[in-house]
């Protein structure tokens, strides 16, 4: 009953041009998709075009951030606004990469949660431990920590559209995935955490995604554990080959 999600996370790469040719291979490779979700989320410069080639493909897009204000004297920002604009529908929240180089705490990402919700866009929320905090044990009161900062203040009612991404710091980028055990136990942990915070409907309904180094040889396995509802795909979303066969998981 939940409708797995495959995400594609550019990441600071592709020109336009280059963003309009992979756009338009994964048109072409995904031709009728309709039982899985699939998004991508390019650069912030190439989202229009890219809108423009993923019109009426089962293709949606995401931005990779989001300030949370509308408009204003935010120089160098984007809003959900703006991102709603150029043809987004998703917008991923807290990816690691963005809490460890430019410090953004739980705190700053629940604003950015909160814009989001509001501004019609669904959120891809990322939280994952550090490999020195798996290691200290410390992953649990990660994952909560993370969780209730990003979702404080917020109703079962209104993170509805809320999507999760549990992404292990170690995995991502470093070609080592989380075994099946590992990525399962951690998402039957979330959802436990949704059902406890919130309402035992939203941890059944709540997708929650892995990513940390999927490609096509690892998702099906992945995509086989009970609470794994999608992946957020990193390095295989830059190639049309691997990501195609990433969605079309088995
Ligand atoms: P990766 O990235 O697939 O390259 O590990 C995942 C992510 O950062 O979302």
């Amino acid at each position: 009953m939940r409708t797995p999600l495959i995400a594609g996370n550019w990441k600071l790469n592709k020109t336009i041009s280059e963003a309009n040719k992979l756009a338009t291979q994964l048109v072409t490779g995904l031709t009728g998709v309709s039982d899985r979700e699939v998004v991508i989320a390019p650069i912030f410069t190439a989202l229009s075009s890219v809108a423009d080639i993923v019109k009426n493909s089962p293709i949606q897009l995401a931005g990779q951030n989001c300030y949370p204000e509308e408009s204003g004297a935010f120089t160098g920002e984007i809003s959900p606004l703006f991102l709603r604009d150029a043809g987004c529908q998703y917008v991923i929240i807290g990816h690691s990469e963005r809490r460890q180089l430019l410090a953004e705490t739980d705190a700053f990402i629940q604003q950015k949660i909160v814009k989001s919700l509001a501004g019609g866009l669904k959120p891809i929320l990322c939280i994952g431990e550090t490999l020195e905090q798996r290691e200290n044990n410390q992953m649990f009161d990660v994952l909560t920590q993370q969780i209730k900062g990003a979702l404080k203040n917020l109703t079962a009612e209104r993170i509805a559209t809320l999507v999760v991404a549990y992404e292990p710091v170690w995995a991502i980028g470093t070609g080592k995935t989380a075994s099946n055990e590992q990525a399962q136990e951690a998402h039957a942990f979330i959802r436990k955490l949704l059902a406890e915070l919130f309402t035992p409907d939203i941890a059944e309904t709540t997708r929650i995604l892995y990513g940390g180094s999927v490609k096509p040889g690892n998702v099906d396995e992945l995509m086989a554990e009970k609470d794994i509802d999608g992946a957020l795909v990193g390095g295989a979303s830059l190639n049309a080959e691997d990501f195609i066969r990433i969605v079309r998981f088995n």
